[in-house]
């Protein structure tokens, strides 16, 4: 199967990148998100966006999205959080999170971005025990 130019080019991306569609099933999942989750994109095609994060979000995220899409609201989006993910293997680690949305025509995609910070919060830690 041949790879579009678009394709490519996202595939050199260096942060992890998740898109979503509207009801949180997983569309893409880039080279970097394969290298940090420990899943293979072809695994993570049409599952739940909810397999990343800890159970207690895996809970409740569907509803994030329900609520996003009755109200319009705002609460990731463009805002960008510090959570936690979850990978493979079960480990829960720090991530930054940032959201955008990608609208073509009536479909409606969401574009996560994340930032691993496992060794940012291992220095912060280290520091705060120097003091
Ligand atoms: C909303 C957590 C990944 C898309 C939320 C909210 C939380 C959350 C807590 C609600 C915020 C609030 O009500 O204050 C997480 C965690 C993730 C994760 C822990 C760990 C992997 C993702 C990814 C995407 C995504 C990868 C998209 C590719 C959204 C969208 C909303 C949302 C579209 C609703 C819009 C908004 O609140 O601005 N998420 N999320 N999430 N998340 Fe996630």
């Amino acid at each position: 199967q041949s790879r579009s130019i678009l394709e490519s080019i996202l595939a050199t991306v260096p942060n992890a990148m998740v898109v979503i569609d509207e009801r949180g099933h997983i569309t893409s999942f880039s080279a970097a998100a394969e290298n940090l989750f420990g899943y293979q994109e072809v695994e993570m095609l049409g599952q739940s966006v909810n397999i990343l994060m800890p159970e207690q979000h895996a809970k409740t995220h569907d509803s994030y999205l329900e609520r996003y899409h009755r109200t319009g609201e705002k609460h990731i989006i463009g805002v960008g959080r510090t959570v936690e993910g979850r990978k493979k293997d079960g480990t829960i680690f720090p991530i930054r999170l940032e959201i955008g949305e990608a609208k073509s025509g009536d479909k409606c995609l969401f574009t996560g971005f994340i930032v691993d910070l496992t060794e940012q919060k291992k220095t912060e830690a280290e520091l705060q025990a120097l003091q």
